[in-house]
């Protein structure tokens, strides 16, 4: 591996690399994707397409369903940044990309998203009773990803949604190590304490400097602690239940 590179820093010593300013400014001055033809172009050159032809989706209903996907913060926070690239850790059937996607062609953006999601679940989502109906596991597999494929081709989305399905700290390395970053990245992964805070550290530096995180179920105690000890308290916007920080108020301490 090149020991010069961005990627190769934060492979060595994962903390001090993220938390150095230094790595981070490196970083961002290589990166090579800002926008959907630099995003194409890389994603392309790795064989990430968006070609679904050959997944049987004979059997599969798109049927939308999710938990506060259509919240008016979605539109607010879309209208305020404007992004470029969207990245949404935390997919599951689409209903929340779906529905930024709508609110990015009413606002005439351009807007192009990457979802990062094992659509494998989380586990509260294989235990507990409300959600785990809806894994709707076949040989013993949750059929998510297809769900999600055939909701995508359902709301003519193809070209501009990017499937990554991979586990959320897999993705942030992938997306740093392509040199690819977000305009707005909305967390809604998994949601205990541990995973929370490997994911604040990880995608906050993929933001842009004018970026913004924002995440979901900030009324669930673990992700209220893993972000305000993330961010402290002060720095982030609350509404309803989801936590916003702007790249440009907030300091990781
Ligand atoms: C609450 S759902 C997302 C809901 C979606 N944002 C919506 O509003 O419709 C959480 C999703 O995160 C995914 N997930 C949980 N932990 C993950 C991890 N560590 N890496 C990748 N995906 C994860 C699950 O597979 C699940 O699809």
């Amino acid at each position: 591996m090149d020991k010069s590179s961005p990627f190769s820093a934060w492979c060595i010593t994962p903390a001090r690399a993220l938390a150095s300013r230094t790595w981070r400014e490196a970083f961002l001055q290589d990166t090579q994707a800002h926008d959907r033809q630099e995003l194409h172009e890389v994603l392309a050159a790795h064989g990430i397409k968006q070609d679904y032809s050959m997944l049987d989706l004979s059997r599969t209903e798109p049927v939308l369903q999710g938990w506060g996907s259509d919240r008016p913060i979605f539109e607010r926070l879309l209208t305020e940044f404007r992004p470029k690239i969207l990245a949404e850790v935390g997919t599951w059937r689409g209903a929340s990309v779906l529905h930024m996607h709508a609110v990015a062609q009413r606002l005439e953006l351009d807007t192009v998203f990457i979802c990062i999601d094992t659509w494998c679940g989380s586990a509260e989502q294989w235990t507990e009773p409300e959600p785990r109906p809806h894994m709707r596991l076949e040989g013993g597999f949750p059929t998510l990803y297809r769900e999600f494929i055939a909701n995508v081709i359902a709301h003519n989305a193809v070209r501009d949604i990017y499937p990554l399905p991979i586990s959320s700290s897999a993705g942030a390395r992938t997306l740093a190590r392509l040199g690819v970053t977000a305009d707005l990245i909305y967390l809604d992964a998994a949601h205990d304490e541990e995973e929370v805070s490997l994911d604040l550290k990880l995608y906050w530096p993929l933001i842009q400097n004018d970026g913004a995180m924002f995440g979901h179920d900030y009324d669930w105690p673990e992700v209220k602690a893993a972000v305000d000890v993330y961010f402290g308290r002060t720095n982030i916007d609350l509404e309803e239940s989801y936590w916003i920080a702007r790249r440009s108020q907030v300091r990781p301490r």
